[in-house]
């Protein structure tokens, strides 16, 4: 859970360098150095500025997305450089870490991201409902039985949980149909959705790979045969509720539940209802290059949620001077969209094995667009938790450490 460090607001994000130079909050000193971009000269920070030994993040965070980070990342900026209601976005938002860290901290969230699964994951989180609901609802729901099902998907679950599964997704649609579909609803969705396929009891499916890597079938039908496995009946219901205890385990601040936060499905790079000049702060992490495939992963939970989209819409883009030409036109937005004064920290991992840094061609991206970087933060550390969440192993292809770029748009 956030925790409750003496918040000083630093009114620009020049007041960093002397924070992150002197920062020694988990027993290290801070390694800096230069770097140079033509008439630039950017400073790096590197540090442990958050580390798998902070306590976890809240409870309601713990649902599994491809790629995903630590809700310290975002809560280190938001801590920072927010006060109350202040806006903070994330414009490729995945699971919805930065904004529920915002409405953590009092602030209000705004989120995008070009695949509408990501709001089907961060709606619901943003405005809870409470166990009893939840637990009323899954006694009154009744599930109908498919006409017709799917079955090479009995690869994953037993002809019981499939004809559960296929029940969820005529009810959603019902509910929507008539209009009735509610926070109760979207909340069941969201965690029937992330129950789906994994590697214990808790999930719908037999033993699969980790669930935010929808394994495919051919991949689940050798697991099933290396490992001799028949998948079993599992209780959709009684799993849903169980996950649910366990999301909504931590206490929420009393205004955590508000209505005013706002989620888009636009490209990054044009996101016109958002107004301009009304962003405080931007912390986000976009696509890296083609490190990941966003819709290949998702395509069972984007199935169960009736998510359709056009998989040229998820970028996955294999030419370095294709994507700084994306993340330039995504900068020229942000500068758009951010109140003058407003800060940006834009987070690439480490790829190609650390030989391609990243965080370079951000800068460079940065400020092509206008804006004014202002320093380079990395975040190393032991990587346990965080490697599972990337999904790759350490010191492999892969990611391994945080770069967060820092840039400001002038006041
Ligand atoms: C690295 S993930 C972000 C994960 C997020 N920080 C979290 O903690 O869940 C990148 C996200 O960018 C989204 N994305 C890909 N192309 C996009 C685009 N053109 N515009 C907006 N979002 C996009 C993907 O769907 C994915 O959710």
């Amino acid at each position: 859970m956030p925790k409750n460090r003496s918040r000083t607001i630093l009114n620009d994000p020049s007041e960093l360098h002397y924070e992150l130079r002197s920062f020694f909050e988990f027993n290290r000193f801070t390694g800096t150095e230069e770097r140079h971009f033509a008439d630039l000269r950017i400073a790096v920070y590197e540090n442990e500025f958050w580390t798998s030994k902070q306590r976890d993040g809240h409870s309601l965070h713990e649902v599994s997305y491809r790629a995903c980070y630590k809700p310290q990342l975002p809560g280190f900026f938001i801590e920072r450089f927010c006060d109350t209601d202040d806006v903070v976005y994330d414009p490729f938002m995945g699971r919805g870490t930065t904004l529920i860290e915002a409405q953590l901290r009092g602030c209000r969230a705004i989120g995008n991201d070009a695949n509408p699964l990501s709001s089907v994951l961060a709606a619901p989180r943003l405005n809870p409902p409470t166990i009893q609901m939840v637990e009323q609802r899954l006694k009154e729901v009744r599930l109908s039985l498919p006409k017709k099902i799917d079955a090479d998907l009995l690869v994953f679950f037993s002809p019981e949980t499939l004809d559960e599964l296929y029940g969820w997704r005529s009810y959603f649609r019902n509910r929507k149909r008539k209009g009735l579909f509610d926070k109760v609803d979207a909340w069941i969705q969201m965690v029937a959705c992330n129950r789906l396929t994994g590697h214990s009891k808790g999930f719908f499916s037999v033993y699969t790979l980790p669930p935010n890597q929808a394994t495919s079938l051919e991949a689940q039908r050798r697991i099933n045969e290396k490992r001799k496995q028949v998948p079993k009946y599992r209780d959709t219901k009684a799993l849903i509720l169980k996950k649910t205890k366990q999301l909504l385990r931590h206490t929420l601040p009393p205004k955590y539940g508000r209505e005013d936060f706002d989620l888009v499905c636009e490209s990054a790079d044009s996101t016109h209802s958002i107004p301009a000049d009304s962003v405080k702060l931007v912390v986000t992490s976009p696509p890296f290059l083609d490190t990941v495939d966003y819709v290949g992963d998702n395509w069972l939970r984007m199935w169960f949620c009736d998510v359709k989209i056009d998989p040229k819409r998820i970028w996955q883009i294999k030419s370095l001077e294709d994507w700084v030409a994306r993340m330039t036109d995504v900068f020229r937005e942000l500068k758009r969209v951010l109140q003058p004064g407003g800060i940006v920290a834009f987070e690439v991992g480490e790829v190609r094995n650390g030989v391609l840094l990243l965080e370079n061609e951000v800068v460079k991206a940065g400020f092509e667009a206008g804006l004014v970087p202002e320093c380079i933060m990395i975040n190393s550390q032991n990587f346990t938790k965080t490697a599972n969440c990337w999904g790759v192993s350490n010191n492999k292809k892969g990611t391994n450490s945080n770069r967060i770029v820092i840039l400001k748009k002038q006041g």
